[in-house]
């Protein structure tokens, strides 16, 4: 396990070598929801595959790159492209990025995600912030011995979904100099490994359990950020109803998250420039 360290330690240096000041953000960009990465300034971008240990991202609709630069004068850090448990990686590849962020000094994190709507009062195109979680299958990124360079062996969950944050970023949402509306719904994100949609059975299971949203993300890298005392805001666009007859395509889950992206983009630079 100290090898993981180390591994890290040596992605936190490369970075720090190619950087001049501590990033304070870090935004994980969901599927289609890229184009926020267009607003970082005087940037500095790094191939995943230029960074020692980092995994690449095999998934049509995400780039694989770091953005690091400034949002309204704010240091940031974007992962364009994230890994998934369901490309093979192992749940400590999955939020390897999560504990360089961590070394590297970030305070906060803002994920992002594309998910299934699973309470009838969540549309395709909605915006929902994430008040909780539910990761179903019980997987850990923090299963195995502790490094307490991180964190404690046993870190608590409540509130890993801050409520300051999900106040600011409400305040923000119904800010007056905004030209469209930008509604947002809130509910509690469930984790499904994937890479398959959900039956039908495993819908009303979701949903008897408290879920509003379903996907195949997120959940893993916020476990992560909480062990490191990391501040986190999750925004999900919902890009498919799961009481629809019939799964979602991929394309579909990316053409949807492509027309939010924009309505995305200003909710989070509008989050970061109040944070
Ligand atoms: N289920 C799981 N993951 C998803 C979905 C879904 O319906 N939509 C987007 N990601």
């Amino acid at each position: 396990m100290q090898d993981y360290l180390r591994k890290v330690l040596e992605s936190v240096s490369f970075i720090n070598e190619k950087i001049s000041e501590m990033p304070e953000i870090a935004i994980i960009l969901g599927s289609g929801l890229g184009g926020l990465a267009d607003e970082v300034m005087d940037r500095v971008e790094i191939p995943y595959s230029d960074i020692p240990n980092f995994p690449a991202s095999k998934v049509v609709g995400h780039e694989n790159k770091l953005i690091i630069g400034k949002i309204y004068n704010k240091n940031v850090i974007v992962m364009q492209g994230r890994f998934h448990y369901y490309e093979g990686y192992e749940m400590d590849e999955v939020t390897f990025p999560i504990k360089v962020f961590a070394l590297l000094g970030v305070s906060k994190l803002i994920v992002s995600n594309a998910a299934g709507g699973l309470n009838k009062k969540l549309k395709s195109g909605d915006l929902m912030l994430i008040t909780d979680h539910i990761n179903t299958f019980g997987l850990s990124p923090l299963r195995g011995e502790n490094i307490s360079e991180f964190g404690e062996r046993f870190p608590g969950m409540r509130n890993a979904y801050s409520p300051r944050l999900i106040e600011l970023a409400k305040e923000q949402a119904k800010a007056k100099d905004l030209t469209t509306k930008l509604e947002l719904k809130e509910g509690v994100y469930a984790f499904m490994p994937g890479p398959q949609y959900e039956t039908e059975a495993e819908i009303k299971m979701l949903d008897i359990i408290g879920a509003d949203a379903v996907g195949m993300s997120t959940v893993p890298e916020v476990i992560s950020a909480v062990h490191s005392g990391i501040e986190v805001l999750g925004i999900t666009c919902i890009t498919d109803e799961c009481y629809a007859p019939v799964s979602p395509s991929h394309e579909r889950v990316l053409q949807v998250a492509e027309q939010v992206s924009e309505k995305f983009k200003t909710l989070v630079m509008k989050v970061i420039m109040a944070m």
